[in-house]
């Protein structure tokens, strides 16, 4: 099983990343159940952030296709791993905006930060603060 979290950026005129969720979620989500793949979707001003877990050759085809999708720009991979399980939850992609009330999406999170590297805790943790 492969985990990629990246960070992006959104090129919606409004400078908005969260305008896109719904085209995006409605296109994600069943494709990613059909896949094998999990996650979770992070929006905050301008910028999207997703973590995505899934078979090795399921992943290859979406980072290409996420790569030449037009809607972000700037994508950085902070984590690139092989996990044995799935460490995100089993979402077939789930979305989050700061602005929502704290929920128990936040409260997995926070957990699910402490298997990860500093670097990507304090990153999560400046989108999500407690
Ligand atoms: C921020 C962002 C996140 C996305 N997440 C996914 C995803 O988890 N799964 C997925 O299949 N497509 C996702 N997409 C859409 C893909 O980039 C692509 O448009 C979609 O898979 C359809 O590709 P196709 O038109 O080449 O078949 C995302 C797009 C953006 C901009």
């Amino acid at each position: 099983m492969r985990q990629i979290i990246y960070r992006s950026v959104t090129t919606a005129d409004s400078r908005r990343a969260a305008d896109d969720i719904p085209a995006i979620l409605g296109e994600a989500a069943p494709r990613n159940g059909v896949d094998g793949i999990t996650g979770l979707l992070y929006t905050e001003q301008d910028h999207f952030l997703q973590a995505i877990e899934g078979p090795e050759e399921s992943m290859r085809d979406l980072v290409d296709r996420l790569a030449s999708d037009g809607r972000h720009r700037d994508m950085r991979i902070l984590v690139d791993r092989a996990v044995d399980e799935r460490e995100f939850g089993d979402w077939a992609m789930i979305h989050r905006d700061r602005r929502e009330s704290v929920d128990s999406f936040d409260d997995r999170m926070r957990v699910l930060l402490a298997g990860v590297s500093r670097q990507v805790a304090d990153y999560f943790r400046a989108l999500a603060p407690a």
